[in-house]
């Protein structure tokens, strides 16, 4: 059965982590896998997860089944985080997922079984998972124009000509804020103009928001989701709570669809749940029960929104003095782009071989396109790690 097989080549990004915890330099640095971390290097349980988490210990009476959509009070109020208070949810549902890959995933599904011929466009570069989750489910992957790394900004006007292109019935997949791997977002003009586009051509947007919270603040970084929502008729969302709830591990997500009527919605969300059957048929409920305390709470929801901005700020003041280091240490503009980017990533610029020898030289951790975490890095050594980017340069 298994002597032909040939391994199965590292991910990208995840293979760093086993790299970076081998490597026995002291002053080591991780730029690499998207988790948020505090000035000391740790990944913080969050205070009101931690809180709902004990509760849930002491007052939680069952663990029997919840069903295939999970814990439909906590897909309540994630559809409400993101689509916002005003959304029109008769014609949303939402299923709990593991994670935003499995939300994905579960989308696709849906997608695939809507219309089993339908490509799906996403950004040049996108995660890279993205493309191999969409593969998986069986769908094409076209790719648009959508970073100009020369400007470290959003190549607008090429991405909307690619759109143009694009068969009516096609999707196109969006990231709602925090463009991973790039950091460059689309502004709200530039949100209504794409929303315009996809309703002219009969499109169907495929938002995938993993970061809210991380780039301009919660509402804020679902106004793009939310200016598409309220023009076209139908779409498709997947929504992760790795990031802004710190529950990597727990696996929290949600797959939503938003449909042109109720009857819909609700066979749009059969055929969806109908997908996690044979998946994974029910997600885990742990994480996602402590999510949904925090929300319906208002004290833990303050709290977790204080400390969610708290992050937000410190990430947004690292990219500052890193850009000024930078600055410094180059003697150039090149990279300034990095403090007009938003949420956890910016991409560099630097080749693979590049990218090696900060490893293999410097001990510095960063995925092989140059993508580098924020939050990873050093708060006290921004500039010595300036001038290790600055020394491989060509
Ligand atoms: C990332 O992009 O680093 C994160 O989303 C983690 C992952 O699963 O790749």
């Amino acid at each position: 059965m298994f002597e032909d097989l040939k391994p199965a080549p590292a991910d990208k990004i995840l293979a760093l982590i086993g790299l970076y915890r081998a490597d026995e330099r002291p002053n080591k640095v991780d730029l690499g896998v998207g988790v948020y971390k505090d000035s000391a290097g740790r990944t913080p349980v969050m205070r009101a997860v931690r809180e709902a988490e004990k509760r849930l210990l002491a007052d939680q009476d069952s663990k029997s089944y919840l069903g295939l959509a999970g814990d439909t009070a906590f897909n309540e109020a994630m559809a409400k985080l993101v689509f916002g208070a005003n959304a029109d949810t008769a014609r949303i549902r939402a299923a709990q997922t593991p994670g935003g890959s499995g939300a994905l995933r579960l989308v696709a599904e849906l997608l695939k079984h809507a219309r089993p011929n339908a490509t799906v466009w996403v950004s040049d570069p996108t995660w890279v998972n993205h493309i191999a989750i969409l593969r998986a489910a069986g769908l094409q992957v076209r790719e648009y124009p959508y970073f100009d790394a020369e400007t470290g900004t959003v190549c607008f006007d090429a991405m909307l000509a690619a759109l143009k292109g694009a068969p009516a019935g096609d999707v196109v997949l969006l990231h709602g804020c925090c463009h991973n791997p790039t950091g460059a977002n689309l502004d709200a003009g530039q949100w209504t103009a794409i929303a315009d586009l996809l309703v002219e051509k009969n499109l169907l947007p495929f938002i995938d928001i993993a970061y809210q919270g991380f780039g301009d603040g919660l509402d804020a970084d679902a106004e793009g989701l939310r200016i598409v929502a309220a023009k076209v008729p139908e779409m498709v969302v997947a929504a992760s709570c790795s990031k802004n709830f710190a529950v990597y591990r727990d696996r929290v997500g949600a797959a939503m669809v938003m449909t042109a009527n109720a009857a819909q919605a609700d066979i749009a969300s059969s055929q969806m749940l109908a997908g996690a059957r044979t998946l994974y048929s029910m997600p885990p409920d742990h994480g996602a029960a402590a999510v949904r305390m925090v929300l319906q709470d208002p004290a833990l929801r303050a709290d977790w929104q204080a400390e969610l901005e708290d992050m937000r700020q410190r990430m947004l003041s690292l990219r500052q003095r890193f850009a000024e280091a930078l600055r410094r240490q180059s003697n150039s503009d090149r990279f300034d782009f990095i403090a007009g980017h938003r949420g956890m990533f910016s991409r560099l610029g630097l080749t693979e071989s590049q990218v090696q020898r900060l490893r293999e030289e410097h001990a510095v951790y960063m995925v092989g396109d140059s993508r580098i975490n924020v939050a990873g890095l050093p708060e006290n050594g921004l500039d010595e790690l300036a001038k290790a980017i600055v020394s491989v340069l060509d």
